[in-house]
């Protein structure tokens, strides 16, 4: 992407989140055409070092990813904010409009994700407003009639719930393992008007 573009994004004053960040964390980009993780907003660690999940959620994020055979380098992950809230609130509606619509939207434009796969409920809920986690985790939606997006959980939600989910989340990834085989024969199936679980598509 265009330097000036992240020139920009680093001097960012378009909310007050810039007055106590230390880092902007403006994403990892994979390859064009490939997945996209998106998550909610970097944390302590993102902070200090102004790279995405690279704290326990990154750790946990690298681990899911080697059970279905990718690393970080093969996928992008962004944040949809890119400052990190004090204390780590929720990011507002208001920062995440103002945020996504500045860099998010135009990183996505930029990277044309084949999947973008969201990382817990405010992830989610930026592309979908008031879309419920628990009933669509691993289903796929529409976004902008184009882009499919499969919701699933954040890493930092899992950890909170120790082993327990342990299995869950591997079933999570298995389905973009299972997305990722069938992208060549996605282009023709997917109809952009519907929102599906994978199941209708294999
Ligand atoms: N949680 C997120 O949503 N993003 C990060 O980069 C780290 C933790």
């Amino acid at each position: 992407m265009d330097a000036e573009f992240h020139n920009q994004m680093k001097i960012c004053k378009k909310c007050s989140l810039h007055e106590t960040r230390t880092h902007v964390v403006r994403g990892d980009y994979g390859p064009v055409d490939g997945i996209c993780f998106v998550g909610e907003a970097p944390g302590f660690n993102e902070d200090i070092q102004g790279k995405p999940f690279v704290g326990k959620s990154g750790d946990l994020l690298n681990k899911m990813l080697s059970t279905i055979g990718l690393t970080r380098k093969d996928v992008s992950v962004i944040n949809i904010i890119k400052c990190r809230p004090p204390d780590n609130r929720t990011p507002t509606r208001k920062e995440m409009q103002t945020c996504g619509n500045l860099w998010l939207d135009k990183q996505l434009q930029f990277l044309k994700p084949k999947l973008i796969v969201t990382l817990g409920r405010v992830a989610l809920q930026y592309f979908f407003p008031g879309l419920a986690m628990t009933k669509n985790k691993g289903k796929i939606q529409f976004v902008n009639s184009k882009i499919p997006v499969m919701p699933i959980f954040h890493p930092a939600y899992v950890l909170r719930n120790g082993h327990a989910m342990d299995d869950e989340y591997k079933a999570d990834f298995a389905k973009i393992r299972k997305f990722i085989d069938n992208i060549g024969d996605l282009g023709s199936v997917l109809t952009p008007s519907k929102n599906a679980t994978l199941d209708d598509f294999f």
